[in-house]
Formats: C-alpha cells, structure tokens, sequence
C-alpha cells in the first residue's frame, strides 16, 4: 500500500495527535496550526505505507508504533530554529559580569551551564566558545556544560557539530580558526567543531514538561532556556520555570528567550536585566 499524494487529515485525527502532543510535550497545537502537522507528517505517513490518518495513527499509538514510532513524532513537529550568539546581549553578560563573579568567588568547583532546548547545538557551542574565550583573557576555568532537547534528530546533529559554513558566516575570523575544522574535501562546504571541544558537552534527551532525572545529581550555576516556553501555554511555562528552579544553584542565572517572561507567574527569580533572571529561593 503506498499512496504518493497529499493525505489530508481528518477533524478526529487531528484533535487526537495534537491532543498527545500538547499532552506530552507541552506544545500547543490549535486549529490553525493543522496545516503545518499536515505538511509535516505527510512524508512520514506515506513511507510508512498509510493512505490515510486513521490507519497511521492506529498503527502509532499500537504495540509495535508506540515504541518505534511514537517518541520520534515529536520530531517532526518541533521548530528548531537557532544560530551562533542568537541574542548577543546573553553572552555578553556572562563574559562582563556573570564570569568575573564567579572566578573571584568560587574557584574551588568547576561552574556547570546547561543548554535545556539547545536545538542543533549552536547555543551550547556558543556558550563553550564564550567561555573558553574568557578562559584564554583570564586564566583557569573548570567547566561543564550539558545540552538538552526533546528532539533526537536535532540532538544527533548537536553532538556530531557539523555545520555548513554559511552558518559560521556571521562569526570573527579568529573564533573560526580557533573552534572549527574544515571539511578535508576540497567540495564540500561543511564545518566541524573541533572534537576537544565538541567532546567537552554532555548531550541528553530531557523532556521540560515531565519530571526528569539529571545525569548526575547536578546543580547548574545557569541555565539557558531559550525559545521553547513560547510553545507551551502560560501554566506550562510556569511549571517548567519552577522546574529549573530545582536544578539551579541560589544565585544562579536564568536566560529566557527575547519573547519570553516570567511575568505572572510564582517562580523564585529577580529579573537582572530583560530575559536575565537570577534565582531567590
Ligand atoms: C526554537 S528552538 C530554540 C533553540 C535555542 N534554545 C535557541 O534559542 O536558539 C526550540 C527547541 O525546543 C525544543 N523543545 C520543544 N519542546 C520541548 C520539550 N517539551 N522539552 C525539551 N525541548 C523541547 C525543540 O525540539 C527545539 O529544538
């Protein structure tokens, strides 16, 4: 059975994946947004052999697609939009005020950041490069740095850093010399984080809206959450929000992405400067 057109999806079939994936994930899937899961799981549906929702999601939601197929739907469904040094500012602050702090006062443990919807990896890279680059200024800096996302796919390519050079464009020569390598055919033009850095992050699949384990029983010092909440309905964010709080040290510092807030909600933060947030337990 293989069908090559475009399988529309029915009302029920609709109200039941976005219903799951709301559910599961925290991200919200109105009416409006039908169109988009069309597109998006039209090929999936197809390569499977399904001419139609009902089937398809028979077979997901059945023994064998439950495991095989269901946790990677996801997937397909996320925005994985993200860029070296998106939203400047962040990474200025951690080199201008966060890290001169932190050396002076706690030399004595390395400092733990975690990327916790890192995408493809460019904002934990971006958050080594900044580091390391204060490390070379400044001297000794023990770090570690774990990278989180719902995502396998995006996780993959994280953890493998391989770029296309127009996606470096945007960075100084010198950063690129220092954390890139160039792909050895001539052809290509790909990038690669050099591998002693790429090995110095921890990839994990963590899931904001459950309850999740740490890999070790970590507290961050700053945690990035940057562009996910804006997903998730108002009591969702708050949740994940409180979530964090758990996972950060007194005094640490939450990154929020530029249309995201804490406003409204009950979560133990000040707001440092806009999306900057420190935690008051
Ligand atoms: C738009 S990207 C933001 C990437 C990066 N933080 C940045 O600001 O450039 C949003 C990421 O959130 C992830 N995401 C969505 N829902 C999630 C969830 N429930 N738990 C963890 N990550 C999630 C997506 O897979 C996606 O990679």
């Amino acid at each position: 059975m293989y069908s090559s057109g475009f399988i529309k999806m029915d009302e029920e079939s609709f109200e039941k994946l976005s219903t799951f994936i709301t559910q599961q994930y925290g991200i919200k899937l109105p009416p409006a947004k039908k169109s988009m899961l069309e597109s998006r799981l039209n090929k999936k549906i197809r390569n499977l052999g399904y001419n139609g929702y009902k089937p398809f999601l028979a077979y997901i939601f059945g023994r064998e697609g439950k495991v095989k197929e269901l946790p990677h739907i996801v997937d397909l469904i996320t925005t994985n939009k993200t860029d070296f040094f998106r939203e400047p500012a962040h990474f200025d602050h951690l080199t201008q005020d966060f890290l001169p702090h932190y050396v002076s006062n706690n030399r004595h443990r390395p400092l733990r950041i975690w990327s916790a919807a890192c995408s493809s990896g460019k904002e934990p890279y971006t958050i080594l490069i900044t580091l390391e680059e204060f490390r070379k200024a400044t001297g000794p800096l023990a770090y570690s740095i774990l990278a989180s996302d719902i995502n396998t796919r995006v996780l993959q390519s994280a953890y493998q850093g391989v770029y296309n050079h127009e996606q470096i464009d945007m960075l100084p020569d010198h950063l690129k010399r220092a954390y890139f390598l160039k792909s050895k055919d001539p052809g290509s033009s790909l990038v690669r984080i050099k591998p002693e850095y790429r090995k110095k992050i921890i990839y994990k699949r963590i899931n904001l809206v459950h309850e999740y384990d740490m890999p070790y029983s970590m507290n961050f010092d700053v945690i990035f959450c940057r562009n996910v909440l804006i997903y998730f309905d108002k009591a969702t964010q708050e949740k994940v929000i409180n979530r964090l709080a758990k996972h950060l040290r007194p005094g640490g510092l939450l990154f929020l992405g530029h249309s995201e807030s804490t406003m409204g909600m009950k979560v133990p933060f000040e707001q440092v400067k806009p999306t900057i947030y420190r935690h008051i337990p």
